[in-house]
C-alpha cells in the first residue's frame, strides 16, 4: 500500500506546492521554492493571477449554491487546503451541501483531513486520484457513497486543465464526467492563457522544464469545454471579470492571465 508521506517525492516540484507557495502559504519543499522563484523572475503576476484565480473558484461556488441552488460538488484539482475550501463556501449558504474531493498530490492527501470538516448536515470526503482516469473518479466509493449521481452536481476544474496536454485528451474527460452527471448539473473551470501575455506562455514553458506539463490555452480552446453545455453570463472571460463583487480596475487581463466560466447542463 503506497505510503503518502513517502510517496512526497520531495525533490521534484509540484503543482499544489508551487501554487501554495505563490498564495502565501507554508506547504512547500526547496525544490518547490525553486522552481517557484524562477516563474516569479519569468512573470512576478503569478502571486496575482493565483489569488484572483482562487477569488473566481468562490464566487462560481456560491453562485452555483446560491442562485443555481447545486448542493453536490466534485471538485478534481482541490489544491492544499485554503480558507476558505470550497465546501466552506457551499456551505455557508447551504450547510447540507455535499463536496468530493480529489486530487493526485500526495501532500494534498496528508493534509485532507482539513478538507473533511463538514458541517453536520452535509458531507465531504477526499479522494487521491487522477482526473486523466475519469472512470476511477466516478465508480469510486468516495464519490457513490458521498453524491447521489441522479442529481445535479457541479464539476469544479479549477486550475487543473493546463496541466493536461492535448495527448491527455482534455476535451474527452471533461465530456466524459459531464456525461455521466444528470441534467441541472454545472461546470466551473479555470485555466491559464497567454492570450493576453506572452509571460502566460514562459509560465507553462518553465513548468515544463520543472517536470510538470503544462499548456496555456486560447479564448476558443478554453470554450471548447463547453461543447454542448449552456454558458452563464458573462461567458469565458479572465478570471477577475467574472462576476466581480466590485469591479477591479486596477488588474490587467495580463496580469491575471487565467480564463474562467460556469455553464449548466440542460
Ligand atoms: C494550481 S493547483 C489548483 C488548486 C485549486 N483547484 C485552486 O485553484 O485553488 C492544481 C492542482 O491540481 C492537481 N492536479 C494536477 N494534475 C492533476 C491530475 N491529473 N489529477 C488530479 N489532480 C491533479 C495538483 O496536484 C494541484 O493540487
Amino acid at each position: 500500500m503506497s505510503n503518502p508521506v513517502r510517496d512526497l517525492d520531495v525533490g521534484q516540484p509540484h503543482a499544489a506546492r508551487m501554487y501554495d507557495y505563490f498564495l502565501g502559504g507554508k506547504e512547500h519543499f526547496p525544490a518547490d521554492r525553486e522552481a517557484a522563484e524562477k516563474v516569479l523572475d519569468a512573470a512576478p503576476s503569478v502571486p496575482v493571477m493565483a489569488r484572483e484565480n482562487r477569488a473566481f473558484m468562490i464566487r462560481a461556488a456560491r453562485f452555483l449554491a446560491a442562485e443555481a441552488g447545486i448542493r453536490q460538488f466534485l471538485d478534481i484539482g482541490t489544491g492544499l487546503p485554503t480558507s476558505p475550501n470550497l465546501h466552506e463556501v457551499v456551505q455557508t449558504i447551504a450547510p447540507e451541501a455535499r463536496v468530493v474531493y480529489a486530487d493526485n498530490d500526495p501532500l494534498v492527501l496528508v493534509h485532507a483531513r482539513a478538507l473533511l470538516t463538514s458541517t453536520p448536515a452535509g458531507r465531504t470526503a477526499y479522494l487521491d486520484a487522477d482526473l486523466r482516469h475519469p472512470l476511477s473518479v466516478l465508480v469510486s466509493d468516495e464519490v457513490r457513497d458521498t453524491l447521489d449521481l441522479r442529481q445535479p452536481v457541479a464539476l469544479s476544474l479549477i486550475a487543473i486543465l493546463h496541466f493536461l496536454t492535448d495527448a491527455d485528451d482534455p476535451y474527452a474527460i471533461v465530456a466524459h464526467l459531464m456525461n455521466e452527471l444528470p441534467a441541472g448539473s454545472a461546470l466551473m473551470l479555470s485555466h491559464l492563457t497567454a492570450d493576453h501575455s506572452p509571460a502566460a506562455d514562459q509560465v507553462a514553458t518553465l513548468y515544463r522544464e520543472q517536470g510538470i506539463p503544462t499548456v496555456a490555452r486560447s479564448h476558443d480552446e478554453v470554450t471548447r469545454f463547453f461543447t454542448g453545455l449552456h454558458l452563464i453570463d458573462p461567458g469565458v472571460t479572465t478570471v477577475h471579470r467574472w462576476r466581480p463583487d466590485t469591479p477591479d480596475v486596477s488588474r490587467t487581463d495580463a496580469e491575471v492571465s487565467v480564463y474562467g466560466a460556469v455553464a449548466r447542463k440542460a
